[in-house]
């Protein structure tokens, strides 16, 4: 991490995706109690499915872990039939939102001006959105991968976010499940691309902004990405949904 003074502590999130009945939640108390006896130096927080948020957010009040939602509505309210909205995931413990993960735009079309909708609407609620960008294989054989992702970090990031506190996340569509991990030379590289597009668009503020690693990141290699440049933290898939290796995530830092 080469990160200023005024940089925020770096975040780890744990989004557990479609996974995580009742029992899961004893995963999560093992983390804050982990965490409780030996404090992180990052920010910590976990991403369960809807249906367990709320249990999640008062199992783990107090402790050094937040929880937040995975996706959100844009409109905070309204005749949406199985959508959340950002309020309601407040109202439900969360204080941070994950929006426009690739998942949403492969399996529900989301596009980044919705995308940037519900950031917007994460952040009117007091919620801190962690913003996805990511290329799919394709893009980066066709030479794409740093102008497409910068394009989306253009259209997916609302004016209104100037001043408030958010972050984005970068998981190359290509190394999410599937075991293959983005080079560090690739992460420093697309980093880089979207902290300048960050400084263009908010100023100073664009500086600090945390821009997190997904994809494949596992206690092997967890270390070596999160020292690299501009890296600040990181979004974990199939590693946060046990304790231990959440964990040992979290301690790489
Ligand atoms: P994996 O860590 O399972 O590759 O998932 C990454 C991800 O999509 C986190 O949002």
């Amino acid at each position: 991490m080469t990160l200023s003074s005024t940089t925020p502590r770096p975040l780890i999130a744990g989004n557990w995706k479609m996974n995580g009945l009742s029992v899961a939640l004893d995963e999560a108390r093992a983390v804050a109690a982990a965490l409780e006896a030996k404090p992180p130096a990052a920010r910590v927080a976990i991403f369960p499915p809807a249906t367990l948020l709320h249990r999640l957010s008062q199992a783990v009040e107090g402790a050094h872990l937040l929880t937040g939602g995975q996706d959100c509505h844009g409109k905070s309210s309204g005749a949406h039939t199985g959508d959340v909205s950002a309020e309601m995931i407040a109202d439900a413990g969360g204080s941070l939102v994950i929006c426009g993960h690739s998942e949403r735009r492969t399996d529900h079309g989301e596009t980044s001006a919705q995308v940037a909708g519900k950031a917007e609407a994460a952040a009117a609620a007091g919620l801190e959105p962690i913003v996805c960008v990511g290329e799919t294989l394709e893009t980066r054989e066709a030479g794409q991968a740093v102008s497409f992702v910068v394009s989306q970090v253009r259209d997916s990031l609302p004016t209104s976010l100037a001043g408030k506190a958010f972050s984005v996340a970068y998981e190359p569509l290509w190394a999410i499940g599937t075991g293959r991990t983005a080079s560090v030379d690739n992460i420093v590289e697309m980093h880089a691309a979207i902290r300048a597009e960050l400084v263009s668009r908010f100023g100073e503020q664009g500086r600090t902004v945390l821009i997190l690693y997904g994809g494949s990141v596992k206690p092997e290699n967890a270390r070596e990405i999160l020292a690299a440049p501009e890296v600040g933290g990181a979004l974990v898939g199939g590693a946060s949904l046990k304790a231990k290796d959440f964990l040992a995530i979290i301690q790489a830092l």
